[in-house]
C-alpha cells in the first residue's frame, strides 16, 4: 500500500494556493509509475501508467493520461477514450482519511 499526503494535491504558485487535479508517484517495486486523479468531487483515481496497447509509459496531463508512442488517451478512471488501445488502464482501490489517501498496489 502506498500512502500519498492530500497535502501533495496543493501547489504554491505566485503566492497563491492552487488545487492540482493530479499527481504522480513512483513505487520502486514496480516499473510505471502510478497516476492519481483527484475528481471535482474530491474522489482520488489511482492508474498505471503503462499503456496496454505495447507498453508505453505515459504521460498525465490535460485531465487525461496519453501516450507518446501512437496517441492513446484514457480518462482519469483509465478507460480508453482513444485507440489503439483497446484494453483500459490497470487502476487501483484507493482509500482516504482526513489527511492521507492509501493507493492499494497489492
Ligand atoms: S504503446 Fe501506447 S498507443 Fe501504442
Amino acid at each position: 500500500m502506498l500512502r500519498v499526503s492530500k497535502g501533495e494535491f496543493q501547489q504554491v504558485k505566485d503566492e497563491k494556493q492552487i488545487e492540482r487535479d493530479f499527481v504522480v508517484i513512483q513505487s520502486h517495486s514496480m516499473r510505471y509509475p502510478i497516476g492519481i486523479f483527484k475528481t471535482q468531487n474530491s474522489d482520488y483515481l489511482a492508474s498505471l501508467m503503462q499503456c496496454t496497447h505495447r507498453g508505453c509509459e505515459l504521460n498525465i496531463g490535460g485531465g487525461i493520461f496519453n501516450c507518446p508512442c501512437h496517441g492513446s488517451e484514457f480518462d482519469p478512471s483509465g478507460r480508453v477514450l482513444e485507440g489503439p488501445a483497446e484494453e483500459n488502464l490497470k487502476s487501483f482501490e484507493i482509500t482516504a482519511d482526513n489527511e492521507n489517501i492509501y493507493v492499494h498496489v497489492s
